[in-house]
């Protein structure tokens, strides 16, 4: 089902040329726009891994892998991961043990991966064509202004 507003806002929080609280209003106007996520939040590429950024919901795991869970997974194929049950997944990485799917998108500069949107539900298969094809325009709209306001908070970090 279609979230209508819900780029619409993002980009409204992406003219904020600060990074960190950007992102904070991002993870919290996606929490607030969908029903049942138990997560909603940040991966920052930070010297060889992923450390947590802004996020709404309970403590995470961090920093990650890159060869480590379905973040790390998203990091090397440089791909959307939606997965539909955490259980069968080979190596999700459990945060919370409420979880049962979980979509992960790249946010690419150059064709480099420099932070990630993770998503969790406790809900299995939650992730319809709509909510992915919306956190790809997220992702999309969120390099763009990584480009224009010069982010990287972590000096050398990501690119
Ligand atoms: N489940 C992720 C870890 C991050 S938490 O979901 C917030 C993974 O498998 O990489």
């Amino acid at each position: 089902m279609k979230n209508t507003f819900i780029n619409d806002q993002i980009r409204g929080f992406l003219n904020d040329p600060d990074e960190i609280a950007s992102l904070a209003n991002i993870s919290s106007v996606i929490m607030l726009a969908y029903s049942s996520l138990n997560w909603a939040g940040f991966y920052l590429v930070n010297k060889g891994q992923l450390t947590v950024g802004p996020f709404q919901g309970g403590p995470a795991c961090t920093p990650i892998s890159f060869s480590k869970g379905v973040c790390g997974k998203c990091y090397r194929d440089g791909e959307i991961q939606n997965v539909a049950d955490v259980h069968a997944a080979a190596d999700h990485i459990a945060c919370d043990g409420n979880t049962a799917s979980e979509l992960c998108v790249p946010v690419m500069v150059n064709k480099t991966t420099v932070m990630e949107i993770d998503l969790d539900s406790p809900i299995a298969d939650r992730f319809d064509k709509d909510f992915e094809n919306e956190m790809r325009q997220a992702a999309a709209d969120i390099a763009e202004a990584y480009c224009v306001h010069g982010w990287n908070s972590y000096a050398g970090g990501s690119i």
